[in-house]
């Protein structure tokens, strides 16, 4: 009796969260956003009760609610599909089986998971590098780093970096006749940070210097400096990923110290010391006028967090904080954006500091678009806009690579 009320309390928030939460009124399907958001605001809430009675932590809730989508390594007609081990690091590669004459591109992944969550084993994610592969003849690499928080900043870096300097070795290319000339680097939302920060290493690195034709950057977070930008102002709720869940995740790339999560959300975690980093993501500065509406900027406030997190001051966190520099010698980006998306504004900086470098760039930004979509393409929940997403991308891959 006790299970029965229980479950149908569950169904009673489920169906109100359903019915109440607003969804911006462009959005397309709107019940299946409503449906989806509701699922991951009562996971949220669910999460965070059963940490405060002891009983799991709050990430751990969310890693059982996902691991169902873990698929097997399962070749079909078109790609042989091989779980593998570059070195150390788990990979899952794709490769065509159709017979060409040539060497293939190939296409590394990196998956998002705001660094606690996923793999490229996902469902989506493997029907997605399935896609690309047999569309552009191409090979491709998911890579599987290190999750947080069992392994903090920088493992999951350190393990893309090493995964695919492995790849780029020539005995390897030439195993999986690979051309070296067409290589590019792709991840959503956190793999969109790994992207740019391992394509921004990797340019600095007198050997590894134009390995990479291109990189592309699905709705990426791109720093953890300002945490009050418009886009986190407007999306504080979602759809899909909310500020609180977002912050809450990739602090634990930092640390489980929840002070820090909690400065985070009040924006008054970094360090006295950072002041000079900010003029590279203010807003106000970078954001096209269109975005930022009747927003104030307000100056940071420093110092206020008395542990030191060196982490928060690092480009390897936030590689949208380095000198322009540094960007301009960055390959050829794609960068897609959606409008409503808690961390737009990261992306649409981006945009701008890489253009104002001379980075050769392509931008879309989806006017109907929410954070993830690119997850909704295999069940339970098929959203259309996840599709077409993954059709921009992949006619850009087609022209570009
Ligand atoms: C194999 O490729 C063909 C041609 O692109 C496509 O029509 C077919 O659906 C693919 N098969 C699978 C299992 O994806
Ligand atoms: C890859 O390495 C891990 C640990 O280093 C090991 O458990 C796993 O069996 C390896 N997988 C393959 C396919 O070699
Ligand atoms: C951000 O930009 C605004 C407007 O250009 C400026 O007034 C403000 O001082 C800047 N703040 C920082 C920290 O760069
Ligand atoms: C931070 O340190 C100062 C001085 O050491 C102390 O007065 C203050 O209470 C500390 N604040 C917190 C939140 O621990």
């Amino acid at each position: 009796m006790g299970y029965k009320s229980l479950c149908f309390g569950f169904f009673c928030v489920l169906f109100a969260y359903c019915v109440y939460s607003p969804v911006p009124e462009n959005i397309e399907e709107p019940w299946k956003v409503r449906f989806m958001d509701a699922i991951i605001k009562m996971t949220s809430f669910v999460a965070t009760l059963f940490e405060n009675i002891g009983l799991m932590k709050y990430e751990e809730v969310f890693l059982t609610a996902t691991a169902v989508y873990l698929t097997k390594p399962i070749s079909d007609e078109n790609i042989t599909v091989i779980d593998t081990n570059f070195s150390d690091i788990p990979v899952r590669l794709y490769l065509p089986k159709r017979m060409s004459e040539g060497q293939r591109p190939a296409i590394i992944f990196i998956h998002g998971g705001a660094f606690v969550l996923g793999s490229c084993k996902i469902s989506a994610y493997d029907y997605l590098n399935r896609w690309t592969a047999n569309k552009l003849d191409a090979v491709v690499v998911g890579i599987d780093y290190r999750l947080a928080p069992q392994y903090h900043f920088p493992a999951a870096l350190e393990d893309c970096v090493f995964g695919i300097k492995f790849f780029l070795q020539d005995k390897v290319l030439v195993e999986y006749r690979v051309d070296p000339s067409r290589i590019c680097i792709m991840g959503d939302s956190s793999g969109g940070t790994l992207v740019a920060t391992v394509t921004q290493l990797l340019q600095n690195d007198p050997e590894f210097k134009d390995r990479i034709k291109a990189q592309a950057l699905i709705y990426p977070g791109l720093q953890l400096l300002d945490t009050f930008l418009p886009s986190h102002r407007e999306y504080e709720h979602g759809p899909i990923l909310s500020r609180g869940m977002a912050f809450k995740f990739v602090s634990l790339y930092v640390t489980e110290d929840k002070v820090l999560s909690q400065a985070i959300l009040r924006n008054e975690h970094m360090p006295r010391e950072s002041k000079h980093l900010f003029q590279f993501v203010n807003w106000s500065d970078f954001l096209p006028e269109k975005y930022k509406k009747n927003h104030v900027y307000t100056e940071p406030i420093l110092g206020k967090l008395n542990a030191s997190y060196p982490a928060l001051m690092d480009t390897r966190l936030s590689p949208l904080i380095v000198s322009d520099s540094q960007l301009q010698s960055l390959p050829l980006t794609y960068i897609l954006t959606c409008e409503h998306d808690v961390v737009r504004d990261d992306g649409l900086i981006y945009v701008t500091r890489l253009r104002n470098a001379g980075v050769q760039i392509t931008h879309d930004h989806i006017e109907e678009g929410i954070h993830g979509a690119l997850s909704f393409t295999r069940a339970p929940v098929f959203l259309h806009l996840g599709f077409r997403m993954r059709d921009k991308y992949i006619s850009w891959l087609e022209e570009n690579l």
